[in-house]
């Protein structure tokens, strides 16, 4: 096993939103953070801090998971993406984000990347959606300004059985 002295760091390798990261952490680094403060993706935010809220959700091998849960060195070898790998190169919005924007379903938009990573998960198995079902996948995702129904609305027409995703 690799041993650290006193103010050691980890050297980290990963991809980040299909580009790849050499960088050091020290080992009690939450990968939120890291993102954050380190690499300058910021888009991920940072609430609760213990696995609650969902704020800080990202896609670690495809997965959402709370960043302020995985400790930056556990993302050695991964593939992590947030919420700036979704727009194109020409900063058009995807569609998942599209939706938001048309259903008005962000206020203040602290928790909408977290949303937005969670739906992102569930786009990627091309299969359609109830609204019980993406009621209870984003029942780990809270916001404070909205109230749930446009979040709801909005995944619905990206994701529910009649989107135009599933033709
Ligand atoms: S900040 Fe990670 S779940 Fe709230
Ligand atoms: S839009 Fe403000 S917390 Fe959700």
């Amino acid at each position: 096993m690799r041993t650290l002295k006193d103010g050691q760091k980890h050297p980290i390798s990963f991809t980040l939103n299909g580009e790849e990261v050499d960088a050091y952490a020290e080992p009690r680094t939450l990968l939120c953070d890291f993102l954050r403060h380190e690499i300058g993706a910021s888009g991920t935010h940072v609430a609760c801090e213990h696995g609650v809220c969902g704020a800080c959700t990202v896609l670690v091998e495809g997965k959402a998971v709370r960043s302020c849960l995985m400790l930056a060195a556990q993302a050695e070898g991964a593939t992590v993406e947030t919420i700036e790998s979704l727009s194109n190169t020409d900063d058009e919005f995807d569609d998942l984000q599209a939706a938001f924007h048309e259903h008005f379903a962000l206020q203040c938009g602290f928790c909408t990347p977290g949303f937005l990573m969670t739906l992102t998960m569930l786009k990627r198995t091309g299969r359609r959606y109830s609204e019980a079902e993406i009621r209870d996948a984003l029942s780990g995702n809270i916001c404070r300004c909205t109230g749930y129904k446009e979040i709801v609305d909005a995944a619905l027409t990206v994701l529910g059985p009649d989107s135009l995703a599933a033709e």
